[in-house]
């Protein structure tokens, strides 16, 4: 056997024309994987937007928080359960719309933004990350957000807005021309901000409405595909923020009553499928459905757990919004993909890295207020 053989893992018998065939398809296939990951890696067009440098631009924007969820960073882990009440049977065979079905769910409540510590503040997006772990060993990973549409429609415009939400150094504030340059590039994205701005901010993570925003397909038993949104909406009475709670001191006043909440009673959402028809955008999260869109109750989230992030819980979980059972599909919206690769991004750096302690445990704060 020669060095070329150990080399190529050509058999012994293997010389002349056959082993130089062998080493240039080689050649081929090594140059194409090369040129995949340049390509992945953005190294051949250097002005693409690939995951790492959406990634890269939440670091840029935010300062590097070794170990910390890239977007979305101070949050707090919950547990508890999916009891199906049978309505959502008829749109998705997926196992955990069953009638009666109980399913466990891993979740988190966290706070949009890339600063782990930054104060809570009641109009900063609050967020819910689900994981139901179905019966059949499949799973449904959601995060939802608690505003009615996302400010923008694609990946590059996602990108483009962190740029110019940036906050300036002297006012610790967004450059108002910067954000009037970019809603005048996206109509669609200044549209989206005023329904944001007159939505109802709510007092709380448990009063809160969650929604998905991008649409996906429900996938019936009997083979129908329909377009679907879902909201969580909370069983708790919606209370407004008041002047006193947001002048308080705790830096964690949502989180701490949120923890207070549910240590006291488990905090309760339905899942809501609004039904779309044909006609219904399914690529563009800034745009609502009409409100006459029929939605079906199909079951209740109870929380019944806060835990702090920490090994083995949701820290280490991914919410990748392309986790989905059988009975769900994605939709043609262009920021899941987006998403799912961000989040894997985001998800691999913050693996890799020694992360401090998260500014929320959870643990009881006698000042918190209920
Ligand atoms: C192209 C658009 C988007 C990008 C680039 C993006 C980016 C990110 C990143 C990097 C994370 C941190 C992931 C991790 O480390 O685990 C994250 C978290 C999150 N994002 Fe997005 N996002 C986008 C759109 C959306 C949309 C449309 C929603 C809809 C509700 C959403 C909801 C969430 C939620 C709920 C979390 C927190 C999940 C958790 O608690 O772990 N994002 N996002």
């Amino acid at each position: 056997m020669t060095l070329l053989n150990d080399l190529t893992g050509a058999p012994p018998g293997m010389t002349g024309r056959s082993l130089l065939l062998r080493l240039s398809t080689l050649g081929a296939v090594v140059a194409g994987t090369a040129g995949g990951f340049a390509y992945a890696g953005g190294w051949l067009s250097p002005g693409l937007l690939t995951p790492a440098r959406i990634v890269d631009r939440f670091e840029a924007v935010n300062g590097p928080h070794p170990g910390f969820r890239r977007n979305h960073a101070k949050g707090l882990c919950v547990a508890g359960r999916f009891a199906a009440n049978g309505a959502g049977a008829r749109l998705s065979k997926a196992a955990l719309f069953a009638p009666g079905q109980v399913t466990p769910v891993l979740g988190r409540v966290a706070l949009a933004g890339g600063q782990p510590y930054a104060a809570d503040a009641e109009t900063t997006v609050r967020s819910l990350a689900l994981l139901f772990r179905q019966s059949d060993g499949e799973e449904w990973r959601t995060g939802m957000n608690n505003i009615p549409v996302f400010p923008v429609r694609t990946p590059e415009a996602f990108a483009a807005q962190l740029l110019a939400a940036k906050p300036d150094p002297a006012t610790g504030k967004p450059d108002p021309a910067r954000m009037a340059a970019f809603f005048a590039d996206h109509p669609e994205s200044a549209r989206a901000a005023a329904l944001i701005k007159a939505r109802i901010v709510t007092g709380g993570f448990a009063d809160s409405t969650f929604w998905s925003l991008n649409a996906f397909r429900f996938v019936a038993a009997n083979g129908s595909v329909r377009p679907v949104r879902w909201a969580f909406v909370p069983e708790r009475m919606a209370t407004a923020e008041t002047p006193a709670r947001a002048g308080q001191a705790d830096r964690n006043a949502l989180f701490d009553t949120f923890a207070a909440q549910v240590r006291q009673n488990p905090q309760r959402w339905h899942l809501v499928v609004t039904l779309g028809r044909v006609e219904d955008p399914t690529a563009d999260a800034t745009q609502p459905w009409p409100p006459d869109r029929e939605g079906v109750d199909v079951g209740t989230l109870s929380l019944t757990e806060v835990t702090p992030e920490a090994p083995h819980t949701c820290r280490d979980i991914n919410f990748d919004p392309l986790v989905l059972p059988d009975g769900i599909a994605p939709s043609d919206d262009p920021l899941l993909s987006a998403r799912s690769a961000a989040y894997a991004q985001s998800f691999t750096r913050r693996a890799g890295e020694a992360k401090a302690p998260s500014a929320v445990t959870g643990a009881p704060n006698p000042g918190a207020a209920l």
